[in-house]
């Protein structure tokens, strides 16, 4: 694709246009900017007011959305086509928590899923009336950070009937400090992986089965049902299903979001479905200029290819939300990482950026100084809770402060004679606050992100969700057990090297 047919150039024009304005200018050229940059949405407000585009710039934007139809595209994912065209696979985990498509695809996974929810909440009450205190679930990736930040969100500041763990990562230690202080006789398990074919889960799932004493306590759930109770010999009742129509990062709201059932119970699990289903129709339904997805999805995209900036932050004001950049890092960095467009022709444009971030006010006192006077500018989400559910008002008056504060101070940076104290200013940010942190506002919350990517895809023209970028890993490091057990010899001079180290 010629730059010109890409739409980019549109915006870069904008862009130079708008190379000397300030962001304080921004909002004192456009009476009404705060109102036309700011969305509200069920339980999410939004301002885009301090991003550094105006008005025009703005609908340079929408018109790139437009020649993308990216209201037919949202069509095409509620209804169930085929979008994962290098997989072949529709993209329904919006029939997972609501049934705003007539599609017979869309009809047929809304009313599969309802049946496993019914399964999945006969289990919660049989292991509700059990003696089990605690539940440990292993999994990885999206069968992992979903439900890790769900349950690490909404769980009270007490342990509620039980308390749910999690072992990802393949390095013992990960599974020997969960398991350690806990007791085989009171604690079942989970182990989510839609393949069943995951080195990790399956090495973990392996441990925690041994120190069960057995296979009677242990759920599972997965896409391929059939590896999953014959790995493990779990019963059929025991081992939940999920689709191929599911993709790992957007499948905490299938069975995947059992522990989160078991955290929260399963009506705080079915209200975190009902937010995101309520965003779901806001993504689909309102109008491209006033759709918070699209909103958000543009900005990122001016963000990257307007500004050129390579890396992206999202604060969390709230500590209940500390890991959603984690989350998000798989999300939107597993969805957007590509290179080649659905044809398998080289991307137009850069995509995605580097995601990362952490919990305001700690980052504060770590990166913060990069992000004030470093020279590389960072866009960021600021993300912040209304209504704190702790009892101590003036720690929440001095979060929320402090959240104004970096953002304001971001924007509009300060002057100084002495030049280590100038504050250059100009750093874009969206803050995002939540009525209060609730299943249905952070069922809401997810979803906005899961749609603004998809946005930020369909722009790009690249499919957000296959992931082949992460099988050669997978397979360099099977290939290379031998040569660490001392089998084999590896060919690569320097990994030969590394294993001679490791082997002593
Ligand atoms: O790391 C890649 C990946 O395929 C992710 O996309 C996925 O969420 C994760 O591995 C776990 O896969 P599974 O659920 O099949 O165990």
């Amino acid at each position: 694709m010629s730059a010109s047919a890409s739409g980019f150039d549109d915006l870069q024009s904008h862009a130079a246009r708008l190379s000397g304005a300030s962001i304080a200018g921004l909002l004192k050229d456009e009476p009404g900017r705060i109102e036309a940059q700011a969305l509200q949405v069920g339980p999410l407000y939004a301002t885009f007011a301090r991003q550094r585009y105006d008005a025009r710039a703005w609908e340079a934007l929408l018109a790139l959305g437009r020649q993308r139809d990216l209201a037919g595209a949202f069509r095409r994912l509620f209804d169930g086509e085929k979008i994962n065209v290098t997989e072949g696979r529709a993209v329904l985990h919006t029939a997972l928590r609501g049934d705003l498509s007539q599609a017979p695809a869309a009809r047929e996974a809304h009313a599969v899923a309802a049946e496993v929810r019914q399964r999945m909440r006969g289990l919660v009450e049989a292991l509700a009336a059990s003696d089990v205190t605690d539940i440990v679930s292993v999994g990885i990736g999206g069968s992992d950070l979903g439900p890790r930040l769900v349950v690490d969100a909404l769980r009270g500041p007490l342990p509620g009937r039980f308390r749910v763990h999690f072992i990802s990562n393949v390095d013992g230690a990960a599974a020997q400090r969960v398991l350690a202080p806990l007791d085989p006789k009171r604690t079942a398990a989970i182990f989510i992986s839609k393949t069943f074919g995951t080195q990790e889960t399956l090495l973990n799932g392996a441990i925690v089965r041994d120190w069960l004493g057995g296979s009677e306590r242990i759920y599972a759930v997965s896409a391929n049902p059939g590896r999953a109770a014959a790995s493990f010999d779990i019963a059929a009742e025991r081992v939940l299903p999920m689709w191929d129509w599911v993709g790992g990062r957007y499948s905490l709201w299938s069975a995947v979001g059992f522990p989160i059932a078991l955290a929260i119970g399963m009506d705080g699990f079915e209200e975190l479905l009902a937010g995101a289903a309520q965003f779901d129709a806001h993504a689909l339904q309102v109008p491209l200029d006033s759709n918070l997805a699209v909103r958000h999805g543009l900005a990122a995209v001016w963000n990257r290819n307007a500004l050129g900036l390579a890396s992206h932050a999202v604060m969390t004001y709230d500590q209940r939300l500390a890991l959603l950049p984690a989350y998000l890092q798989q999300l939107v960095m597993e969805s957007l990482g590509k290179r080649v467009r659905l044809d398998g022709s080289p991307v137009a444009a850069d995509t995605v950026p580097v995601w990362w971030g952490g919990a305001g006010t700690d980052v504060q006192h770590s990166f913060f100084q990069a992000l004030h006077q470093g020279t590389g500018i960072v866009p960021a989400d600021f993300v912040g809770t209304v209504r704190n559910d702790d009892p101590y008002a003036a720690n929440h008056e001095a979060l929320l402060s402090n959240l104004l504060a970096q953002t304001e101070a971001l924007a509009n940076g300060q002057d100084s004679g002495d030049p280590h104290k100038v504050y250059p200013g100009g750093r874009p940010s969206t803050t995002i606050l939540l009525d209060a942190l609730t299943p249905q506002s952070l069922g809401a919350l997810l979803a906005m992100y899961e749609h603004s990517v998809y946005v930020q895809s369909v722009v790009w023209g690249i499919n957000a969700f296959d992931q082949f970028g992460v099988e050669l890993g997978k397979q360099v490091a099977n290939a290379l057990l031998p040569a660490l057990r001392g089998e084999s010899k590896a060919t690569d001079p320097v990994t030969a090297a590394l294993i001679a180290r490791l082997r002593g």
